[in-house]
């Protein structure tokens, strides 16, 4: 079916960077774009439907590439606890934090994380999201791991959204390997990942680089496997402290380095050459009342890519609104809103590897996007989230939101 969508003005991204056309027409055809352009400049082409968007702004979909959806239970206690001058650190140190989301998702079963992910997921998706990574990370053994993954899977399977999973079983020590961190990095390799990517269920690998999780050696052992069974690495670095782990994940031509609040001049530049993107996570440094800012000017100066997520996780970024993220992005880290849009689609998908078919609206690109009934893109940057008035197509195919 050959869609002609007129009466509206897009966003395009195409180009590589923020760009717009007014008065534009967009023809889909099998799930992509045909062809898109000013609306005088149409091709004679035979639509079988031609849908009026009534003036609309439209963007490509929204991705949320760095999400930790799947997990059991919440830690609302442990966010009293910080308000009473309990650091995030001292949590982890006397065994709350990652670890007890661990407990609760070792224990929870998988229909119980899928129904508990699929609520969250939906609720990013009144965002206007047609696209969202999944992280495990929280059940650190094989058996809990897979759940995670295969729970991700499914998500994707039984809602109009794409899925990317990730493994992140390098995310902390799990008690049974107590005091034996390289014994732990050396089942990761030898076990866990080999396994579930054989079965399919992991698109990239990831790991948090940190003083309370794993150093720069241990990481990078995870990096060569993961070369070793073709897939892409991404990094949880620079989030509390400066250990170079950006540097690191570019010299393995990361997709992506996440958090980089405490990263270098030299991290940015190593970043740049590698064509890294940088996932800023704006959620995690307002909710963890984070006061270093990420290092904006330089990443700029060397031409990082910057993209946004909401880094929804239970620990430390309850957050179920990307565009509360791209106020956020404007407001604490002085992203204008152009960078903060891009940062959601263009670079977002570029942090998932999917930059040549998602991301921005151009020919033989995925037919992904949104009608926002606004009145100029920034809006979606200015309010401080609640629902906006949209129309969502998913492969060439307005679906109900
Ligand atoms: O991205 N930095 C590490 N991982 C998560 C937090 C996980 C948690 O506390 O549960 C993050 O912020
Ligand atoms: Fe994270």
């Amino acid at each position: 079916m050959r869609t002609l969508w007129q009466h509206c003005h897009v966003a395009t991204m195409a180009g590589g960077r923020y760009s717009v056309i007014e008065d534009a027409a967009i023809v889909t055809s099998a799930g992509l774009i045909e062809w898109i352009g000013p609306r005088d400049d149409v091709p004679p082409v035979a639509a079988d439907r031609i849908v009026d968007l009534g003036g609309a702004w439209v963007t490509p979909g929204l991705i949320d590439c760095h999400t930790h959806a799947v997990f059991g239970g919440n830690r609302s206690g442990e966010f009293e606890q910080r308000l009473q001058g309990v650091s995030y650190a001292e949590t982890a140190a006397q065994g709350g934090g990652i670890a007890s989301t661990v407990r609760a998702t070792r224990a929870a079963s998988e229909d119980e994380l899928f129904a508990s992910a699929r609520q969250r997921v939906q609720a990013l998706m009144r965002d206007g999201l047609t696209c969202i990574e999944i992280k495990s990370g929280y059940g650190l053994d094989l058996a809990c791991e897979r759940k995670m993954l295969r729970v991700a899977r499914r998500l994707g399977e039984e809602l109009p959204i794409s899925v990317r999973t990730t493994c992140l079983a390098a995310h902390a020590l799990p008690p049974e390997y107590a005091g034996r961190a390289d014994d732990y990095i050396s089942h990761i390799c030898e076990q866990m990942l080999p396994v579930l990517a054989a079965e399919g269920l992991v698109d990239a690998v990831d790991a948090f680089c940190e003083h309370l999780a794993f150093s720069p050696a241990q990481v990078e052992r995870v990096f060569i496997k993961a070369h070793e069974l073709g897939l892409p690495v991404k990094l949880h670095a620079e989030q509390l402290s400066s250990l170079h782990g950006s540097s690191l994940a570019a010299r393995y031509q990361a997709l992506s380095a996440d958090h980089l609040e405490f990263m270098t001049e030299e991290d940015a530049i190593a970043m740049a050459k590698a064509g890294t993107v940088a996932v800023l996570l704006p959620g995690a440094f307002y909710f963890l009342r984070e006061t270093q800012l990420p290092p904006m000017d330089a990443l700029r100066r060397h031409g990082v890519k910057i993209a946004l997520a909401t880094d929804l996780n239970p620990g430390t970024s309850p957050g179920l609104s990307l565009r509360l993220m791209l106020n956020m992005g404007c407001t604490l880290f002085r992203m204008t809103p152009e960078e903060a849009l891009a940062g959601v689609t263009l670079h977002a998908a570029t942090a998932l590897g999917m930059g040549d078919s998602h991301g921005s609206l151009e020919e033989g690109k995925v037919a992904d996007f949104i009608a926002w009934q606004i009145d100029r893109p920034a809006d979606l940057a200015y309010w401080l989230g609640g629902e906006l008035p949209k129309r969502v197509v998913r492969l060439g195919h307005e679906i109900s939101n």
